[in-house]
């Protein structure tokens, strides 16, 4: 499973970045809200900072000024992924990106029907939120299951399953159990996934036996 982080702040994307295992980063115009920095500024530096997709998003509403926002957004780096709705003129807007090798990410996709309407429209990911689909009371990762159960039925569907709007590590878990193929975490969630108690606990017991013996590993370099 790829991990993606879900944030424009660059100072959090660097950070993660550096543990290695940071497949690429997502956002949408309300991160850019928060990170309070000019949208094209950010984007190149975040494409600097990661290898992999980064998903920025068009803002018009109609087919037109989609395809001129996703070229221009897609001219910044060849890591940007165009993040387009779930709407008619959104997959409208993703074929013609995804017929030109631009790769694109579908969002706020609530349904079944609409993550097949994004494969046929040539999606390189379909954004199911699970998060927000549990806060009214319906279930995030039966959306997930249904989604990779479908799409594993026809080969030439090629669109990866990226997992969004995660609020924990069980989203996490139960979507990768699925076989979803990316995970877009915030980054406290992402940092979360390191954390365990026990971890800490034997961590501390191993090193307090070890100093007892009064070795040192990097002694050896020395001899
Ligand atoms: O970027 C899309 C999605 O991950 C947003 O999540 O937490 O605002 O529902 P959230």
């Amino acid at each position: 499973m790829k991990f993606f982080v879900d944030t424009a702040d660059t100072k959090e994307i660097r950070e993660l970045a550096a543990t290695g295992l940071l497949d690429g980063v997502t956002t949408n115009p309300s991160l850019v809200a928060k990170a309070g920095r000019d949208f094209f500024e950010v984007l190149e530096e975040i494409c600097d900072i990661v290898e992999g997709p980064v998903s920025a998003e068009v803002t018009a509403t109609d087919h037109e000024t989609m395809l001129k926002e996703g070229k221009a957004l897609a001219k910044l780096a060849g890591n940007i992924a165009v993040k387009v709705p779930l709407t008619v003129d959104g997959l409208k807007t993703c074929k013609a990106l995804s017929s030109e090798g631009t790769m694109v990410n579908v969002t706020l996709c609530f349904s079944a029907g609409q993550a097949i309407l994004a494969a046929k429209a040539g999606a390189t990911f379909i954004s199911p939120f699970v998060g927000r689909l549990d806060d009214v009371g319906a279930d995030g990762l039966q959306l997930i299951s249904e989604i990779v159960e479908i799409y594993n039925q026809y080969p030439n569907f090629t669109t990866e399953v990226l997992v969004a709007s995660v609020r924990g590590p069980l989203h996490v878990i139960e979507s990768a159990k699925m076989g979803a193929h990316v995970a877009t975490l915030p980054p406290a969630v992402l940092r979360g996934l390191f954390n365990h108690p026990l971890t800490d606990k034997g961590l501390a017991a191993f090193l307090k036996d070890w100093e007892g013996t009064g070795q040192s590993i990097l002694d050896r370099l020395k001899s």
